[in-house]
């Protein structure tokens, strides 16, 4: 599958979200290859770590990825690039973040996938994806995954 950028993409199971976001993975290693930032939004359930599940298939095959719920972010080194991933649930200002690392983690070139990307707005890179997970009200397995390019 070809991934296009602002492209509504309609899923109706998990394993349809993994391939869109293995899709988006292989898009951002051929455009990307020193890393990529991608701000993620969508609500509880929505998704968000499927679709990142998805994405390590093409940038760290062998990752059993789990939801860093606990850990903030978990790391992974593939053999197509770092993959970072983060849950900023429960971030809630500069400090939690500066005792993370953070920072560091943007400059190691890897491909960073943030989770509730909604409690950082006054910490994304200047040039970011942007990923939004949509549930529908009438059906508990319809999503929609649209990704753009925002620069500030
Ligand atoms: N089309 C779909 N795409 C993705 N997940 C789906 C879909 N339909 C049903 N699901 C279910 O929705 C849930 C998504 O869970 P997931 O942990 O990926 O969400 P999340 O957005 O990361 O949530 P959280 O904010 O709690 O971290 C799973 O239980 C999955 O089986
Ligand atoms: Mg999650």
């Amino acid at each position: 599958m070809e991934f296009l950028l602002d492209n509504p993409y309609h899923t109706t199971n998990p394993a349809q979200s993994e391939a869109v976001g293995a899709s988006f993975a292989q898009y951002l290693l051929e455009r990307e290859p020193h890393g990529a930032f991608v701000a993620m939004y969508g609500d509880l359930g929505a998704g968000k770590t499927a679709f990142v599940r998805g994405a390590a298939t093409a940038i760290a095959p062998d990752a059993y990825v789990q939801s860093p719920t606990y850990t903030v972010v978990n790391e992974y080194h593939g053999k197509n690039g770092l993959l970072f991933h983060f849950d900023m649930y429960r971030i809630d200002d500069e400090d939690s973040l500066d005792s993370i690392g953070y920072w560091d983690y943007l400059e190691r070139g890897g491909y960073c996938f943030v989770e509730w990307s909604e409690k950082i707005p006054f910490a994304l890179p200047d040039e970011y994806y942007r990923l939004e997970i949509r549930k529908h009200a009438d059906d508990d397995n319809a999503r929609t995954i649209t990704i753009t390019k925002e620069h500030i």
